[in-house]
């Protein structure tokens, strides 16, 4: 195991009924502005059960956050914040929301061009503090301190990341997701899955409790996804699957052991160029990105196929390829395509994909540094 420092801040609110607990968690004197998407929120009841938690506080609203939030709409609730007074954020949502509001608490606090956090990679000492209550399980964010934002004018999307934006709590009430639509449930299914072996299906380094956990979560998501799609008012379902997909992405798992994101970093440059949701793009990533790497991820990749897809027949070669071919066919079960013709993209687009990915940086991705571009050329060419 790699040496490592572990601190999660996050307080998880966890249960029907939490958002209640807002009144306790926030402070009475707070000017608080909540930030949320497109509107979900009004029609499921979840804003009017904040409003009500929030009693006697000054609170202000900023809604219109877009799915993969971009940098010109934060800039306005930025803006707002400062007109306002507004000393507490409180992101309501998924996501994009939760990603939004770090960067508009990041922001708020920063001297000089916010882009540059992004673009920069500069130093976030400070931020506002902010609260967030999850309606959506998928990205983790609920619970860590990174984000990606969509430079919409640039055609960007960059991650950052800092100790000052982990949300300082977060309410997780399973009931929020029962109005998520089938579509946006397994885009959630797909994204903690593929947090999961970004941290876990790279070089084995005996991290036994790390592996276990991981093996346990891929697991929990390949039962509960499909019967989340199957039974939208499940609770125990729900419930189960928010759990996993927060504990896939808040550091625990990921700690101590090597870590990949070559998958992540191809997906966005999709995403930025063509709008395909998050989810969509690892979906489409990550059985390429196996193949093409499977003597490197060999020793992991065989322990993927035996303890998550109990396959134990057959050489290494074929054990190998029925696991990633055992991936495909979880993330299609889940209605996700798992190629770039599903989503009418052609293989003209792959050199503009290599060109950005070179732009920002990304010529010695994975654990190894040695996803060049070159190799990714081939992972986008073999997702076709
Ligand atoms: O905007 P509203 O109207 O709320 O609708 C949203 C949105 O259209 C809808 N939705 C959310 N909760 C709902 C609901 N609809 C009905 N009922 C509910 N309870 O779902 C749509 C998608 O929302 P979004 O927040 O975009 O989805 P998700 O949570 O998948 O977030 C994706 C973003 O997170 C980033 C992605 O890149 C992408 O920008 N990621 C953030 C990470 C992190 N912070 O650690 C890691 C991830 O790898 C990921 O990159
Ligand atoms: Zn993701």
């Amino acid at each position: 195991m790699q040496n490592f420092t572990f601190h999660n801040p996050t307080r998880i609110i966890f249960g029907e009924g939490q958002i209640a607990a807002l009144d306790v968690h926030i402070p009475r004197n707070a000017r608080v502005l909540i930030t949320f998407g497109g509107g979900s929120i009004k029609s499921n009841g979840v804003l009017a059960q904040v409003q009500t938690a929030l009693g006697e506080r000054a609170w202000y609203v900023f809604g219109g956050i877009e799915p993969n939030p971009t940098y010109e709409t934060l800039m306005q609730a930025v803006q707002l914040a400062h007109e306002k007074g507004i000393d507490f954020l409180l992101a309501v949502g998924g996501g994009s929301v939760i990603d939004g509001t770090k960067f508009i608490a990041a922001a708020l606090k920063f001297d000089g061009e916010p882009w540059d956090i992004l673009a920069k990679q500069a130093d976030v000492r400070d931020a506002m503090p902010f609260g967030s209550v999850l309606t959506l399980p998928a990205t983790g964010s609920e619970m860590n301190n990174g984000g990606v934002i969509s430079h919409r004018a640039k055609g960007d999307k960059l991650p950052f990341r800092s100790d000052a934006t982990y949300p300082l709590f977060s309410v997780l009430d399973p009931t929020t997701t029962y109005s998520l639509p089938p579509r946006q449930i397994a885009n959630g299914v797909v994204d903690a899955f593929v947090h999961i072996v970004e941290q876990y299906l790279t070089y084995p380094v005996d991290a036994k409790v790390q592996d276990r956990f991981a093996e346990g979560l891929l697991i929990t998501l390949t039962e509960v996804g499909p019967q989340a799609l199957a039974e939208p008012h499940n609770y125990a379902v729900r419930a189960n699957l928010m759990w996993t997909a927060t504990l896939a992405l808040n550091g625990l798992i990921g700690t101590g052991v090597p870590q990949d994101w070559a998958t992540h970093m191809l997906g966005h440059e999709i995403t930025a160029l063509h709008g395909l949701d998050h989810a969509q793009t690892l979906a489409i990533v990550l059985p390429a990105m196996l193949n093409v790497r499977r003597d490197p991820k060999r020793a992991k990749l065989l322990q993927y196929a035996e303890r998550v897809w109990n396959l134990t027949e057959g050489s290494e070669d074929e054990r190998i390829s029925a696991a990633i071919t055992a991936t495909r066919t979880f993330f299609e079960r889940m209605s996700i395509g798992t190629r770039l013709s599903d989503y009418q993209i052609g293989g003209q687009s792959i050199s503009t994909l290599i060109s950005k990915l070179e732009e920002h940086g990304m010529t010695a991705l994975g654990e190894h540094g040695d996803v060049t571009l070159e190799v990714s050329r081939q992972v986008y060419q073999f997702a076709a």
